[in-house]
């Protein structure tokens, strides 16, 4: 007989309990160099950066607010800095920054709110003695009343609620999204999943969000792209940064459709239109389904989320940034896994990507330095380099020119975690290029020098953000820079680069920030605002407490 493991938790993680799917590395030798204490020097620890205590975090899940209190469940690995053995675990917040960590844990959960109750939905695995097989389970909270909604049911007379039929992969079937309701009040919900080499999000209908019935096709597909994880589906505004809440619908309406992409661990999204007749989502003419696609982030972040915030009405995303440092070095730590800061996103004024901004409450930590923001006056035209039509991968192009490489309209930026004499140093730097006479700036985040430790993944990013020479003239970069993440944001949020950096030297008081202009051109600097940060609050209930460097 089939029996459900219910305290398993996954979006990305599978863990079953005697062998290993995998889609998280699982390091089974490492397990003995768990070190039974957390050091207390942690020089890499962040201070405003949502973290556990202790141990490996993965994917936020069900991120939601209820009566005012934020909810973020997450993953989190029993077995100390490395992956494995993975439950949920539970934080709240009345302002996205400050925490308080409760000792529930439970598996993959993503609530929806059918008449103001939260809901969760989460993938259980069904273990026999011949193979597995991933199902969608339900749980409510057990006391209403209680305001951090700490205990959580799973009726057993109607769980699992969806299991794989037909022609889907038992294996790979996971990561149900908020529910949404159609013009016809029925519910509907979408399913990770891949058919062959093709990412598939399947459909599910329901009345009352216990019986579930597959939909002929799915929501949307697209070719060779492999295992969908995570898809996330929701309505933007054409106008306006204002969030809506998932199910609305009308002709000021967009939609998004993002996926996290097991093969490359690239969270992608495209903007198109959603038919809720035919239950099709189509993304719009021009735009890249695939991994070449737009991106969330073009650093670290994966298996996102979003939830609608219906008190402040934003729409906040949630994404995990995994370590860049070795096994070693993470289990030398005792954790491993952050998640950036939370941000808010809304549809660009030309209506083909999304913007991004982290969420203002963040703000309130600022004292004197370490959240940048800088201005720069864009160029003449005539004055910028031209680009060469065989730049199409704006992270190669990152590598092949760092901040070193000499151009005339840049590189220009910010030298974050620099020691005094540059051994140390990340450069978050823009450069400007002339493409068939509009602008084209691409945006780096170089690594290659961020640490003179060598075991580092010290991998550059980037990316290309297209320029309305009309707005303003001006381009900002903005970062968020927190012990071992960099966190930024390029011309108003049109792009954004998370980068995780462990300086040897560069820490503490002998840690500079600075900003710098190597091209051969001018470049204005029309604003310059930086912020130290205070420490965020944090309570741990039970677990340890970190002492400040
Ligand atoms: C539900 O939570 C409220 C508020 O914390 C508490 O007063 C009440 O005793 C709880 N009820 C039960 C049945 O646990
Ligand atoms: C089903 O998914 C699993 C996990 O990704 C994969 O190993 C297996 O090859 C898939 N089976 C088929 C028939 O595609
Ligand atoms: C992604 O899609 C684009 C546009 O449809 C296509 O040109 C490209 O070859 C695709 N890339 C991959 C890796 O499939
Ligand atoms: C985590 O980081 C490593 C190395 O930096 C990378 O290769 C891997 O794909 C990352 N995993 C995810 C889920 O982002
Ligand atoms: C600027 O360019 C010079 C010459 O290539 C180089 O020595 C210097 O390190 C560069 N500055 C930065 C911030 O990379």
């Amino acid at each position: 007989m089939n029996t459900v493991l219910w305290l398993i938790g996954l979006c990305c993680a599978v863990f079953i309990s005697h062998g290993v799917e995998a889609s998280h590395p699982y390091y089974r030798n490492f397990q003995s160099l768990q070190s039974t204490s957390i050091p207390i020097y942690q020089p890499y620890r962040t201070g405003y950066h949502f973290q556990p205590s202790k141990n490996y975090m993965n994917d936020p899940n069900a991120p939601n607010i209820y009566n005012g209190i934020y909810h973020l469940f997450y993953q989190w690995s029993t077995l100390g800095a490395v992956w494995g053995n993975v439950v949920w675990a539970h934080a709240t917040s009345t302002d996205l920054v400050n925490w308080i960590h409760h000792n529930m844990r439970l598996s993959h959960l993503n609530p929806t709110f059918v008449q103001g109750k939260p809901i969760i939905q989460y993938t259980g695995i069904i273990k026999s003695n011949q193979w597995n097989y991933q199902v969608e389970d339900m749980a409510v909270p057990k006391n209403l009343s209680d305001p951090y909604l700490v205990e959580w049911v799973k009726p057993i007379e109607y769980n699992p609620v969806i299991k794989p039929t037909g022609i889907i992969n038992a294996s790979a079937f996971r990561d149900p999204t908020t529910g949404w309701q159609g013009p016809d009040g029925i519910w509907r919900l979408t399913i990770g999943s891949k058919v062959g080499n093709n990412g598939i999000s399947f459909l599910y209908r329901s009345d009352d969000f216990i019986h579930w019935t597959k939909a002929e096709h799915g929501l949307h597909w697209a070719k060779d792209t492999g295992m969908w994880e995570c898809p996330d589906f929701f309505p933007v505004a054409v106008d306006g940064k204002e969030g809506l809440d998932t199910s609305v619908l009308g002709p000021n309406v967009k939609h998004v459709f993002k996926v996290s992409l097991d093969d490359t661990k690239h969270d992608y999204y495209t903007i198109g239109t959603y038919n809720p007749e035919k239950d099709k989502y189509t993304p719009d003419e021009g735009s890249i389904d695939n991994d070449s696609g737009l991106r969330y982030d073009y650093g670290k972040f994966y298996a996102s989320k979003t939830f609608f915030d219906h008190e402040k009405n934003r729409r906040v995303l949630w994404g995990w940034a995994n370590e860049s440092s070795s096994v070693a070095d993470d289990v030398k730590k005792g954790w491993a896994g952050l998640q950036a800061v939370s941000r808010t996103l809304w549809l660009a004024e030309n209506g083909k990507q999304l913007k991004q901004w982290p969420v203002k409450e963040i703000e309130q930590l600022r004292t004197k330095r370490a959240d940048v923001d800088v201005i720069f006056k864009l160029p003449k035209l005539e004055e910028v380099d031209i680009m060469d039509p065989s730049w199409v991968n704006p992270q190669l192009l990152c590598s092949s020119k760092p901040a070193s490489v000499q151009g005339k309209s840049g590189p220009f930026g910010l030298l974050a975690w620099a020691c005094k004499n540059f051994e140390e140093r990340t450069a978050i730097f823009l450069r400007v290029f002339n493409h068939q006479n509009k602008y084209v700036v691409l945006m780096c985040s170089d690594q290659s020098m961020s640490s003179l430790e060598e075991s580092n993944d010290k991998t550059t990013y980037g990316a290309f953000i297209d320029v309305d020479p009309h707005d303003d003239h001006m381009l900002s970069l903005r970062s968020l820079i927190d012990r071992s993440i960099v966190e930024s944001y390029g011309v108003d949020g049109k792009a954004v680069i998370t980068a995780r950096v462990y300086p040897k030297l560069a820490i503490g008081n002998e840690a500079r920030l600075y900003v710098f202009n190597n091209g051969t051109e001018n470049v204005k600097m029309s604003s310059m605002k930086a912020w130290s940060m205070k420490k965020a609050e944090i309570k741990y209930l039970k677990d340890l407490e970190f002492s400040d460097i």
